[in-house]
């Protein structure tokens, strides 16, 4: 049954950013988790503390948490890879942190200089850490349904990821497809397969639009439970292995259908539309939210 109560998480500082090709300033960054707690977003991941040598967007990150207007009730995260990002999370004031893990060698070995292995075993220490400081920890499986290496990724490597990051300590388990290549029947199979481990509560998935099926994927979804879906505004972002493909699913859409459907998100769409528009203009490209589009054309200039 749909959870009445789904949240959404805004991946769009972090997620979005990270795979634009134009570094947005630190103001600009500001501005944006700013504009998207204005517009009722609660759970915003703001940015990572990686190495800049890997992912240079997300240099400065310390300097956007310092910079935001922190307001109750609106949970900040950051994400980290190993021990100096969780102290450099918390030293900036990080409300959650999300650690991260792939489902597939080969992307793991890409992404993170290690094996599945020996990644979640730097991982352990790192959500042990965070829980001792009283940070609730969120973590992601990356390739939940294929790698741009390995094509199709074994479900059972995906539960196993997931069931190995619920047990050791993460709060919720966030499932990406982080190509973009998943549909909805493959997403709710996986999908269920992780909830049979894990629980629905803990549950979140976190689909790409490479194809556009990210928004189908999450009706396919819906049902079983799902604690939270992620999204980015705008659909910012796009597939680090497809030069030119969209991003996440974009907030707009998602906030539109999961209304239409009678599940409030407390996201208030005038105010999101405009956050969007504003992050849109300031990296000179459209939006790619469908919702978004249609909201610029009942608002003209
Ligand atoms: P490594 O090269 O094995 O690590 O990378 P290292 O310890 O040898 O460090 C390399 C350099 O990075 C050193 O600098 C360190 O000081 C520095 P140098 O001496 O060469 O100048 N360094 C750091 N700098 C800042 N903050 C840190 C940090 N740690 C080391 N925390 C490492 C290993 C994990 C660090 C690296 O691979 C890395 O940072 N990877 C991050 C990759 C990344 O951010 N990918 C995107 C996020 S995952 C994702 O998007 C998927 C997701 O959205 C879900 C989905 O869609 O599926 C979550
Ligand atoms: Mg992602």
């Amino acid at each position: 049954m749909t959870n009445p109560a789904v949240r959404i998480v805004e991946v769009g500082p972090r997620d979005g950013l990270q795979n634009e090709s134009v570094r947005v300033s630190v103001a600009d960054r500001i501005r944006l988790v700013d504009d998207l707690a204005d517009a009722g977003l609660r759970w915003i991941e703001a940015g990572s503390f990686v190495s800049p040598r890997w992912v240079p967007q997300m240099e400065g990150t310390a300097e956007v948490f310092a910079g935001v207007a922190r307001r109750p009730g609106v949970v900040l995260s950051a994400l980290v890879p190993n021990p100096r990002g969780l102290e450099e999370a918390i030293a900036a004031g990080a409300d959650k942190v999300a650690v991260f893990a792939a489902a597939s060698e080969t992307f793991s070995q890409r992404n993170t200089n290690g094996s599945i292995a020996e990644v979640l075993g730097r991982l352990g220490p790192v959500i042990d850490a965070a829980v001792a400081r009283g940070l609730p920890v969120r973590g992601y499986v990356s390739c939940a349904l294929g790698c741009p290496y390995e094509g199709s990724v074994p479900v059972s490597r995906v539960v196993e990821v997931a069931g190995w990051l619920a047990e050791r300590g993460c709060r919720e388990v966030s499932l990406g497809d982080t190509i973009g290549v998943g549909t909805p029947i493959a997403a709710r199979e996986m999908t269920a397969a992780v909830i049979s481990g894990i629980g629905t509560e803990r549950t979140a998935v976190h689909f790409h639009d490479t194809n556009g099926q990210a928004l189908a994927n999450v009706f396919a979804c819906l049902d079983l439970g799902i604690a939270a879906v992620d999204a980015s505004v705008a659909g910012l972002g796009g597939c680090p292995y497809a030069p030119g493909a969209s991003g996440n699913l974009a907030t707009e859409d998602l906030v539109t259908m999961l209304e239409g459907m009678g599940v409030a998100t407390g996201v208030d769409l005038d105010r999101l539309s405009r956050a969007g528009e504003r992050i849109c203009r300031t990296i000179g490209r459209p939006s790619q939210s469908k919702a978004a589009m249609a909201w610029r054309a009942r608002h003209p200039y």
